[in-house]
């Protein structure tokens, strides 16, 4: 679409979990913003609304994002991929079942983002990205198959999502339960195209968030 703009709005799209959303967002307005107050999905949440806590983490183009850093006016056609698209009270995602099953959480603000970005962080590894955790031998020996994922690769790969209760250990075992699952699954984040490269993403495509998630339910 052609987009409609003044001087201090733009009308886009947003796919957000598989549905587009065309709205007139001020330009000053962050994709968590508009997500909370003109969607109304409010399972992103908002902590610290200056990318430290990961509160805010969706899914961009199949690749994890803090929502609160992300103007909406530069995401015109984007695809995100919030908690709600994960998995529903019928049909829960593996990592959701596996944060209930572990008792992952305490007052829940941070659960919708610590989902988000595991099930970001499990495609990350099932692609073999390293992290700051893999080891020298893993590095020189790359070969793009999965990463392992011990404990000391979880806690680091998610070192981006701050929980105030402290419910670290039961997260870590909840990521746990789900991983040999998410390694058979390899390469198949949802909605990654080559567009989401900026923003501190990466890209791929695809097209349905549900079906292509990573652990698929
Ligand atoms: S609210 Fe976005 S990182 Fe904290
Ligand atoms: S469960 Fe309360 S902040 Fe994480």
């Amino acid at each position: 679409m052609i987009p409609q703009r003044t001087a201090t709005s733009s009308t886009l799209t947003l796919h957000v979990n598989d549905t587009a959303h065309t709205v007139t967002v001020d330009h000053r307005a962050t994709v968590l913003d508009v997500l909370r107050e003109q969607l109304h999905l409010t399972g992103s949440k908002k902590g610290c609304d200056h990318g430290q806590c990961g509160a805010c983490t969706v899914l961009l183009e199949g690749r994890r994002a803090n929502s609160c850093l992300l103007l909406a006016v530069a995401y015109d056609g984007a695809h995100l991929t919030t908690v709600e698209g994960l998995g529903d009270e019928e049909r829960l995602h593996p990592l959701q079942e596996a944060f209930h099953e572990r008792d992952a959480f305490q007052c829940g603000y941070c659960t919708p983002g610590q989902i988000v970005s595991g099930v970001g962080m499990l495609c990350e590894a099932a692609e073999g990205h390293p992290s700051h955790a893999t080891s020298p031998e893993a590095l020189q020996w790359a070969t793009g198959a999965p990463a392992e994922l011990n404990r000391d690769e979880i806690r680091e790969r998610m070192s981006g999502n701050i929980c105030r209760c402290g419910a670290y250990p039961h997260i870590v075992e909840a990521i746990e339960d789900v991983t040999d699952h998410a390694l058979r699954h390899r390469g198949t984040a949802p909605h990654r195209t080559d567009a989401g490269a900026d923003a501190g993403t990466d890209a791929d495509s695809g097209t349905d968030a549900r079906t292509d998630a990573v652990p698929a339910r």
